[in-house]
């Protein structure tokens, strides 16, 4: 079965906001994308889940094997939306992204530019390319790190969110008892 856009379950996830940087035949791009996620430590790889609209930015990277991750911070919410509501083979969302006073700095090791003040900015070149249902897995390895200052803005149920409030955690006595109920259930 389906689980939708904008359906209840989709919208029961926590995600980050990726600004995906690319610089390719479309020229230079930035897209959103929640689907953005770290699947190993060592080496670092970055997965980003492309639409199979053919986006401009699967283009760009198809065509020259790399991309920027930049996780936005929490007052970049604006820079997520330019980014995610218009496409690069339209639009020049970086110069527009400019004039809203957004800075780029040029990457070290890829040709795409990379968002200032962001919570991470990771130079990424693809080493897997997996189709998958509505999208395509980008898989990239990390060769450039930067990790910012400010804190990562979240998204949850189509609304952008400030993670400020640490869950509590339990009580040394409740971290006792709980122990003493795990070794209670090893298996045999
Ligand atoms: C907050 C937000 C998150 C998004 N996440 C994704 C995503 O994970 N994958 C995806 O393919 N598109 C996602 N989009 C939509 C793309 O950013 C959008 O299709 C964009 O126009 C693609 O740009 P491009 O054609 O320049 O590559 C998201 C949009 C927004 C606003």
């Amino acid at each position: 079965m389906n689980i939708d856009w904008g359906s209840p379950a989709a919208h029961a996830f926590i995600t980050n906001v990726g600004i995906i940087t690319s610089n390719g035949p479309i020229g230079a791009n930035a897209m959103a994308a929640e689907w953005t996620h770290q699947i190993s430590y060592s080496p670092g790889l970055i997965a980003v889940a492309i639409s199979n609209h053919n986006d401009a930015t699967a283009e760009n990277i198809r065509a020259t094997k790399e991309f920027g991750v930049n996780l936005a911070a929490t007052d970049q919410d604006v820079a997520s939306s330019i980014s995610g509501k218009s496409s690069g083979k339209n639009i020049d969302k970086i110069a527009v992204l400019k004039e809203l006073g957004f800075a780029f700095y040029a990457g070290k090791k890829i040709a795409s530019p990379m968002l200032e003040n962001a919570s991470l900015n990771v130079e990424c070149k693809l080493v897997h390319e997996v189709k998958l249902g509505s999208h395509t897995l980008f898989v990239g390895e990390a060769v450039d790190v930067r990790v910012g200052a400010k804190e990562p803005l979240a998204f949850h149920a189509g609304k952008y969110w400030k993670l400020d409030t640490p869950i509590q955690k339990p009580s040394d006595a409740e971290r006792t008892k709980m122990k003493a109920m795990v070794a209670a259930y090893v298996r045999e």
